[in-house]
C-alpha cells in the first residue's frame, strides 16, 4: 500500500521545506516537490500543516510496580495515548529484580507489550545488581537490542546501586558502546532528610520536594559525570529538574565531556507550589526529582535552546488520585512516585516553546524527536523524515486549539498535571510505519501492532 502526502510543510531537525513525501509500505519511499499522485493508493492534503517525524519519547513507566501498586496506564492504554499525542515511539523500563536475571526483566516487559503496544517501542534496563553473571547479563541485552541501561543514585534500599556499582556498569558500557542513564539524587542524603522530617511530623506531599534539595540533584550529577570520565563512557541524565543540575552538565560539555540530559514539560512548566495544593492534591505532583522553584523554569528553556539539554521526555508514571496516591495520605514517603504525561508533550513544548518564541521549529523535532532517535541507537530508522526511514509521522496542524483536560485526555489517570493548560498546535494525524494510526481525534490503530525495537549501541552519544 502506498500514501502520497502533498503540499504538506516537512519539518527535519536541521531544515524545513516544501514538499511530498510518498510512503510504500512501512518506510518512506521519497520527499521532494512534485511528486505525481498517480500510482498512489491514498493521497492525504497536508496544506497548511507541517509534516515532522513522530516523537519519540524515551523516558516512561508503563505497567511498572512501584511502592505496593503499579503505573495506571499498560502498554496499550500508554502507547494509545502517546499516539494521540504524536508520538510514535517510546522506550520504556524494564526492571532487573535484586538477585535475578536481566533476561528474567527483558522477558517479563515484552510480555507486558506484547499484543498491547500500538507504536514501536524500546526498553532500557533498570540495573539494581551487578552481583554473579551481572557484566555478562549487560553484554547480552546490548545484543537483544537494549542499548541503554538505567541506574538510581536514588532510592535506598530500593532501586538505588552504590558508586562501585555505577562504575562498574559504566566500564562495561565503554566497552559495549551501550549508554548508561542515571537518575541523578544524593539518595543516602535525601534519606537522613526525610527521616527527620517524619520524626517532626512533616508528613504532607510539600515535604517530598523540601526533602530533596537542588544540591542533593547537583551533587549526583557532577559524580555521575566524573565516574563517566574516569570510565570513558558517555552518560546521560534522566529528568533533570534544576539549575544547580544543569550548571554541572554545562560544565561538563564545555569541557567537552560527552555528558547528555533531558528534562521533561512538568520542570519546564510546573513549580513547587503544585506540592501545597489542598486536600491532598498537591500529591497529584509527587514525583522524583520534585517540582523546584519557579527561578529554575526559564533556566530550563535556556539549556534547551542552547543544548546543554538534549532532549524532552515524559517520564510518564502515572497513578490514579483516588485510589494510588492515597496510598500516602498520612506519609509523603508512601505517596507512589510519578506523574502522567505521555499525551501532551508535543503539544506543551511546541506551544510553550516554539510559539512562546523559546525555540525553533527545528530545535523542537531535535529535541522531541531526531536527539532522541539519535543517542538511544534508532536514527534514521526514526526521528526524520527522509526515504528509507520508517514512515513513522505527524501531520500537525499549528492553529488547532486544544485545553489540556483529565476529561478528554487518553490517559488511563483521574488527573491531568496540566489540567485547563490551553495550547495552539495539535497532531491531526499520526502514521506508524505507514499505517494512520490516529485521525482527527479518531483512534485506528490496533492493540499489538507496536513492534519491539533493536536498538543499536554506540547510538548518537558516542559520536
Ligand atoms: O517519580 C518518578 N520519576 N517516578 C518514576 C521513576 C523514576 O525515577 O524515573
Ligand atoms: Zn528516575
Ligand atoms: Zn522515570
Amino acid at each position: 500500500m502506498s500514501t502520497l502526502i502533498r503540499n504538506g510543510t516537512v519539518v527535519n531537525a536541521h531544515s524545513t521545506f516544501a514538499a511530498d513525501v510518498l510512503i510504500e509500505g512501512e518506510r518512506i519511499k521519497e520527499v521532494r516537490q512534485g511528486i505525481p499522485s498517480n500510482p498512489a493508493d491514498h493521497v492525504v492534503d497536508a496544506t497548511g500543516l507541517l509534516v515532522m517525524p513522530g516523537g519519540i519519547d524515551a523516558h516512561t513507566h508503563l505497567d511498572m510496580p512501584f511502592g505496593g501498586t503499579t503505573s495506571s496506564d499498560d502498554f496499550e492504554t500508554g502507547t494509545r495515548a502517546a499516539a494521540f499525542g504524536g508520538t510514535t515511539t517510546i522506550v520504556d523500563f524494564a526492571i532487573q529484580g535484586r538477585g535475578t536475571r536481566m533476561r528474567d526483566a527483558l522477558d517479563t516487559w515484552w510480555k507486558k507489550a506484547e499484543g498491547r503496544a500500538v507504536i514501536d517501542y524500546g526498553l532500557h534496563m533498570i540495573v539494581t545488581d551487578l552481583g554473579g553473571a551481572g557484566l555478562e547479563d549487560m553484554d547480552e541485552m546490548v545484543d537483544e537490542g537494549v542499548a541503554s541501561f538505567k541506574l538510581f543514585m536514588a532510592y535506598p534500599n530500593v532501586l538505588m546501586v552504590d558508586d562501585a556499582t555505577i562504575f562498574r556498569a559504566l566500564g562495561q558500557t565503554a566497552k559495549n558502546g551501550a549508554l548508561i542513564c542515571m537518575h541523578a539524587e544524593n539518595g543516602g542524603v535525601i534519606d537522613v532528610i526525610v527521616q527527620r522530617a517524619l520524626a517532626e511530623g512533616k508528613t504532607a506531599p510539600i515535604y517530598h520536594a523540601l526533602t530533596r534539595p537542588t544540591t542533593a540533584e547537583a551533587e549526583a550529577v557532577h559524580r555521575a559525570i566524573a565516574m563517566s570520565e574516569i570510565a570513558g563512557a558517555p552518560v546521560y541524565i534522566v529528568h533533570l529538574s534544576s539549575e544547580d543540575a544543569l550548571n554541572e552538565v554545562r560544565e561538563a560539555r564545555d569541557r567537552g565531556v560527552p555528558a547528555f540530559a533531558e528534562t521533561c514539560p512538568q520542570y519546564l512548566l510546573l513549580s513547587i507550589e503544585e506540592l501545597e495544593r489542598p486536600d491532598f492534591e498537591g500529591a497529584k505532583y509527587v514525583f522524583t526529582p520534585p517540582l523546584r522553584e519557579k527561578k529554575n523554569l526559564g533556566k530550563l528553556w535556556d539549556g534547551l535552546k542552547h543544548d546543554h539539554l538534549q532532549v524532552v521526555s515524559t517520564d510518564h508514571c502515572p497513578f490514579c488520585f483516588e485510589d494510588q496516591k492515597i496510598l500516602g495520605k498520612d506519609d509523603f514517603t508512601k505517596i507512589p512516585n510519578g506523574g502522567p504525561g505521555i499525551e501532551n508533550r508535543l503539544q506543551l513544548i511546541y506551544h510553550h516553546g516554539v510559539n512562546e518564541g523559546k525555540l525553533s521549529l527545528n530545535r523542537f523535532v531535535e529535541l522531541v524527536s531526531a536527539a532522541p532517535a539519535r543517542i538511544f541507537g534508532m536514527y534514521p530508522r526514526k526521528g526524520v523524515i527522509a526515504a528509507g526511514s520508517d514512515a513513522d509521522l505527524v501531520l500537525w496542524d499549528p492553529s488547532a486549539d486544544h485545553v489540556i483536560s483529565a476529561k478528554t485526555h487518553h490517559m488511563r489517570v483521574d488527573y491531568s498535571m496540566f489540567e485547563g493548560f490551553r495550547v495552539k498546535g495539535n497532531v491531526r494525524t499520526v502514521m506508524s510505519r505507514g499505517e494512520v494510526i490516529v485521525d482527527r481525534g479518531q483512534f485506528l490503530g490496533k492493540a499489538g501492532r507496536g513492534q519491539y525495537l533493536k536498538r543499536q549501541a554506540r547510538g548518537g552519544a558516542w559520536s
